[in-house]
């Protein structure tokens, strides 16, 4: 059978399409070690479960040459698939058509998909490689980039938006990958800064490297820009693909559970003797983590960045959980800056999105020092302890040992509605560390004190016998329950249960003022 001439035109436009920016610039791709914007897509979502929209939609601008170069789809390709049979919308950016630039038409595309999103309450991923916005157009470009923003915030909080940085993306066109919930980078190939190297030479006078201004080591480990490190662009699609395991299609729904073999009543002997006798002595969190989850698996978030609090995804008993846990093998699992604000991203992130949190507390309080009061450690730690206070998903605590001062309370405490606070017997609850409170209470007679160190040692093991435990609070009802650490597992498990119907909610709002 012979197809018809309108049939041949169809296939010859849509092949047009999918052509990008031609071979060379496809080969120029592949040369640095990328991919097009399809092949991205291919391996992001089920096979064959894309759908395009706008394949045959172009450009209007006609300045500087631009009207000789129209290609169908612009830069940039849209549409919906699925991932593990969800439905999610995705835009992937196509450096290999005028560099990814962003013309109107290219916002266009990514508002509509955007909207399509949110009426139907599935996520949205973007695949960024772009040179920012289209030189040649101006401002209809720069308003095709606030018209984005907009709609980044609109959709905050209602749908799951994540970011991956595939290539460039420079200047304003920072700010949507940074209003939505995730960002995740590619190693040496993405790199993110609001001015460029050249800029920065211009103004500041000043050398610096692509890599070393906005690299993916500088955001995951110093700024805090990205929560996620890939190896390569494959590793930074399935990443995606996981991290959407654990979020809901949108705030209305529940992340969907998953099947496990691994046993909910599992006792794990190990976690009785984890906690060292010396109370200076550091044990790793993340090791009493795996021991509990499901198949000892964690999914950690901003990995590089304030390892002094880990926080990340995993589940229990099936349910999708936001873990939040002190590290003491890290600045003995100190809360500053950076942890605060980690931490209160993750905690605001997972009650947006109905993921109950676990939080495991070890920590001996706020870092003292000139350099973080300076840079508002007052602010930043009320952030986490807004974050906290707000939240309104189930909420359950695991202290395994110290929880001094402020940030006993910060950290999802029974004052600011955990629901089920538990201890272990290694628990040592109260305002400061032992040798802190006897400086201070029996700062006299220490310093007449004939031998001072001897005395001081006695007077904190005495302070350390009365308050180091976690009876007083108990007995207040500050704690739910003391419980012999070989049963977490199964004692998260059954509050996840009885607690998974909660209703909480907050006083009507407009919105509350966080401390930003
Ligand atoms: C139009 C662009 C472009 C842009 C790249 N191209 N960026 N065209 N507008 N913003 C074109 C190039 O002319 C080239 O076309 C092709 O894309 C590939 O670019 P190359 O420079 O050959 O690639 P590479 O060497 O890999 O360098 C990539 C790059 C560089 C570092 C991104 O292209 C670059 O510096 N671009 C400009 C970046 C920039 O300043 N953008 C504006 C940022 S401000 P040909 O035809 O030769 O292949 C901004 C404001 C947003 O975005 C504000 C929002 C509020």
């Amino acid at each position: 059978m012979t197809t018809s001439p309108k049939i041949e035109q169809l296939r010859a436009k849509r092949a047009e399409s999918q052509r990008g920016g031609g071979e060379a610039r496809t080969q120029r791709q592949h040369d640095k070690g990328k991919k097009t914007a399809r092949e991205r897509l291919d391996i992001l979502l089920d096979p064959g479960s894309f759908h395009e929209v706008d394949a045959f939609v172009h450009h209007h601008s006609s300045k500087f040459g631009l009207e000789r170069n129209r290609p169908l789809s612009d830069s940039v390709v849209t549409g919906w698939g699925t991932i593990d049979g969800r439905l999610v919308y995705v835009y992937s950016q196509d450096f290999t058509v005028i560099g990814g630039s962003l013309s109107e038409a290219h916002a266009a595309k990514i508002i509509k998909i955007m909207d399509m999103a949110v009426k139907v309450g599935a996520p949205v991923i973007g695949l960024n490689d772009s040179g920012g916005a289209r030189i040649q157009e101006g401002v209809e470009s720069l308003g095709g980039y606030a018209d984005i923003f907009l709609r980044n915030t609109q959709a905050s909080g209602v749908i799951p938006q994540i970011s991956v940085i595939m290539g460039p993306c420079a200047g304003g066109a920072v700010y949507s990958p940074a209003l939505t919930d995730f960002i995740i980078m590619v190693k040496d190939s993405s790199y993110m800064f609001i001015t460029g190297p050249d800029v920065v030479k211009q103004v500041l006078n000043e050398d610096v490297t692509f890599e070393d201004l906005g690299g993916a080591s500088v955001h995951s480990s110093i700024s805090g820009v990205c929560h996620f490190v890939a190896d390569d662009e494959t590793q930074s699609l399935t990443m995606v693909r996981e991290l959407l395991s654990y979020l809901p299609q949108n705030n209305m729904e529940d992340p969907p559970p998953l099947a496990t073999t691994d046993d909910p009543l599992r006792t794990e002997s190990a976690l009785d003797a984890i906690v060292p006798e010396n109370p200076n002595q550091p044990y790793d969190i993340k090791r009493v983590i795996e021991l509990i989850v499901d198949d000892g698996h964690f999914f950690e978030v901003h990995e590089g960045f304030a390892a002094n609090i880990v926080c990340g995804y995993a589940r229990l008993g099936g349910t999708a959980v936001g873990i939040v846990a002190n590290q003491p093998m890290v600045l003995a699992g100190v809360l500053d800056i950076k942890a605060s604000e980690k931490a209160a991203r993750f905690v605001r992130t997972c009650d947006a999105f109905n993921v109950p949190l676990i939080t495991f507390v070890d920590v001996p309080g706020y870092l003292p020092g000139a350099d973080q009061e300076h840079n508002g450690i007052i602010m930043s730690g009320a952030k986490l302890l807004y974050a906290y206070c707000e939240a309104t998903v189930p909420k359950l605590t695991v202290t395994t040992r110290k929880a001094y001062g402020g940030a006993y309370c910060v950290m999802n405490s029974k004052h600011i509605r955990a629901d089920l606070y538990i201890a272990w017997p290694t628990a040592e609850i109260a305002v400061m560390g032992p040798e802190g409170a006897v400086e201070i209470i029996y700062r006299r007679e220490l310093k007449e004190a004939a031998e001072a160190d001897a005395r001081k040692q006695e007077l904190a093991d005495e302070y350390r016998a009365t308050f180091a435990n976690p009876y007083i609070a108990a007995s207040r009802g500050f704690i739910d329950d003391i419980i012999e650490p070989r049963n977490t597992r199964a004692r998260l498990i059954n509050a996840l249960q009885v607690f998974q119907n909660k209703r909480d909610e907050n006083p009507p709002k407009k919105h509350g003022n966080i401390p930003l």
